[in-house]
């Protein structure tokens, strides 16, 4: 079953807050995603394997941990959880970056795929999926599937905002992927926006509205 992590460190709800002001603008948007992936990244990565290495101080020898075992992918859902890359490449130089492209159909409210391009090795890594909106679930759910299609096991997806609605599609659709948010509002509108939600985050991050 699907372990639902909540991040509620107060720079995180203090960053989130400004980035939900509709007064917030792409530039402080970006930065301020960029920076609430980058502090949730601590969290997502947090039972990444580690191994005893030898090295030396200036002083003596000593073992120290390192990272070992699986690589790291982050796969951004575009447009918007592009938004949330530099962030985690920052704490996570080494990892790969795959993109799925998908948008959501304004009616149906259905995702629709135009993209994809995986590193060749995503069956060996531990792939952290980034988006920064969970709605309907549909797209998460559906960016999931492709990439189990392409041979990803070890996934996790990380959101700033959640629906209640979202979570459940993905956590019953995909059981094995623990899913990490800063914050569960309350409901969708009639039109799919999550409540208070932040708007639409693509469009906030790159000036298109
Ligand atoms: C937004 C958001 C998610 C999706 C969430 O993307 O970034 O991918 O909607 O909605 P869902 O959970 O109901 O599927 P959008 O389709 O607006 O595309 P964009 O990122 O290119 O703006
Ligand atoms: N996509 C967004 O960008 N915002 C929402 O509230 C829902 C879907």
């Amino acid at each position: 079953m699907s372990k639902v992590t909540q991040i509620t460190h107060p720079l995180i709800l203090h960053k989130l807050a400004l980035i939900r002001d509709k007064h917030t603008g792409s530039k402080d948007f970006r930065e301020l995603v960029e920076e609430v992936a980058m502090l949730m990244a601590y969290e997502v990565t947090r039972n990444l394997q580690t191994e005893d290495v030898e090295i030396e101080t200036p002083i003596c020898k000593t073992t120290c941990k390192m990272l070992s075992g699986k690589k790291v992918a982050i796969i951004p859902i575009l447009r918007a959880g592009l938004g949330m890359v530099g962030g985690m490449i920052k704490l996570i130089p080494a990892a790969k970056v795959g993109h799925i492209g998908l948008y959501r159909d304004e009616a149906t409210l259905k995702p629709v795929e135009y993209f994809c391009k995986l590193p060749q090795d995503i069956g060996e890594r531990e792939v952290i999926v980034t988006d920064p909106m969970l709605a309907t679930g549909g797209s998460a759910s559906d960016a999931i599937t492709i990439l189990k299609k392409k041979g990803a096991k070890n996934i996790r997806l990380m959101c700033l905002i959640a629906a209640p609605e979202g979570i459940k599609t993905v956590t019953e659709i995909h059981p094995d992927v623990d899913v990490y948010i800063a914050s569960i509002d309350e409901k969708l509108n009639e039109n799919g926006y999550i409540v208070p939600g932040l708007g639409d985050a693509g469009d906030r991050l790159y000036g298109t509205k």
